[in-house]
């Protein structure tokens, strides 16, 4: 067993996955991802989630080893997503004492997912009903689309800890500690907070500030998310990022310079401006190649910072593959209030710049930073000087 006490009866048991290599097929994790679930001992015995297939055989163990021969009267599920579902049928085949605690759209999920119907041993729950278990007391709350419709979140009023489920995780895998004020959190897990909330949760801003606002209004001291190190000590940092994120601010004044380039003329103009924006005093500009680069950080960084820069070859009668993909990748997630700016290459007949600016065009609050540069083939001496005017337009 591997387990975690995160209060005097409350213990971590889930597991880390250092071998997957895309999360939901479709995000690479590098530093490994953490299913965080979690086993309170009060006078009932409550589990909060349970984890992945690819880690159950350690999360059993760890179950059991805490239960240590106790019966676990309820298992609390907030997410169906199968990261934190997929061993419940397990659990509740071992467990036949269980009381499963959900809200009606899981207990339909339940029945999709693994063809059970837990009706007879379900305690179906909503918005602000509670349970007592002892010395704690439950309140569940509802959480819509933070990440799936059927969501809530678990508040513990007596121990003010708010199980947060996809809200407030992280990738990355744990590393022995379990609390982020353990870790150095802005050197280990920030890009990887910043990466997972862009990519999984980014498009519902919306509902995840309605999630904000309910937790306003509760005394939370720690915060138990359903993937990455359980939040304690300085909470405010981080329901302010996340307060950031979820309304489409932008975290850091700077420019990501985003590009596709078949042969380096893109990629030269790219990097000129870079250096033109460094040499205005522009504090931070970041530059990716969208063909080999991890796309999920290019999107997270396409949030982060204030302004971004789009540069693509014209390719087949259209934008390259890797740009059409990472602009999709940023409108499907209601991309919005940042300064564009547009790079495009052509040697014959140039249609890039137009195809990236229709793309965004139902995207709010865009401005596109003027002029869209136009290299035909190799860049000029008009491109230069094109570049520079743009450079200072993104460095006002
Ligand atoms: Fe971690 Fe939406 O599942």
């Amino acid at each position: 067993y591997c387990v975690k006490k995160v209060t005097e009866d409350l213990t971590w048991v889930g597991a880390n996955d250092r071998r997957l290599s895309m999360f939901e097929g479709v995000y690479s994790v590098p530093n490994g991802v953490s299913y965080n679930s979690y086993l309170l001992l009060d006078e009932k015995t409550v589990l909060f989630d349970t984890v992945d297939k690819s880690v159950s055989e350690q999360f059993m163990e760890n179950v059991e080893h805490v239960l240590s021969g106790r019966r676990l009267d309820y298992v609390v599920i907030q997410h169906m997503e199968p990261d934190h579902s997929a061993t419940l049928a397990e659990l509740l085949r071992r467990h036949p004492e269980t009381t499963v605690v959900c809200n009606k759209m899981i207990a339909d999920m339940i029945k999709q997912f693994f063809n059970l119907d837990i009706t007879p041993r379900a305690l179906i729950v909503k918005e602000g009903d509670t349970l007592s278990t002892g010395r704690h007391n439950l309140t569940f709350i509802a959480a819509p689309m933070v990440h799936w419709p059927e969501v809530m979140v678990t508040y513990d009023t007596v121990d003010k800890i708010l199980f947060s489920a996809d809200a407030f995780g992280t990738f990355g895998a744990l590393n022995g500690a379990i609390f982020a004020d353990e870790v150095d959190f802005d050197r280990d897990y920030m890009d990887e907070a910043r990466r997972y909330y862009t990519n999984i949760v980014g498009k519902y801003g919306a509902q995840v500030q309605a999630l904000l606002k309910k937790a306003a209004a509760l005394d939370i001291r720690t915060i138990c998310p359903l993937h990455g190190p359980v939040l304690t000590g300085n909470l405010g940092y981080y329901l302010g990022l996340y307060d950031t994120w979820s309304s489409y601010a932008a975290e850091t004044e700077g420019v990501l310079v985003a590009y596709a380039s078949v042969y380096g003329n893109t990629k030269k103009a790219a990097e000129t401006l870079a250096e033109k924006l460094r040499g205005l005093g522009c504090p931070a500009v970041k530059l990716v190649d969208l063909a080999r680069d991890d796309m999920a950080e290019a999107v997270a960084d396409a949030f982060r910072y204030t302004k971004i820069v789009l540069a693509s070859p014209t390719y087949n009668g259209d934008v390259f593959p890797f740009m059409r993909t990472f602009v999709e990748h940023l409108t499907e997630r209601n991309f919005r209030r940042r300064t564009v700016g547009v790079i495009e290459n052509g040697s014959w007949a140039p249609v890039a710049a137009k195809t990236m600016k229709q793309m965004l065009e139902n995207s709010k609050e865009i401005t596109f930073a003027q002029p869209t540069v136009t290299v035909r083939s190799a860049m000029n001496a008009e491109n230069e000087a094109q570049l520079s005017a743009l450079a200072e337009a993104l460095a006002k």
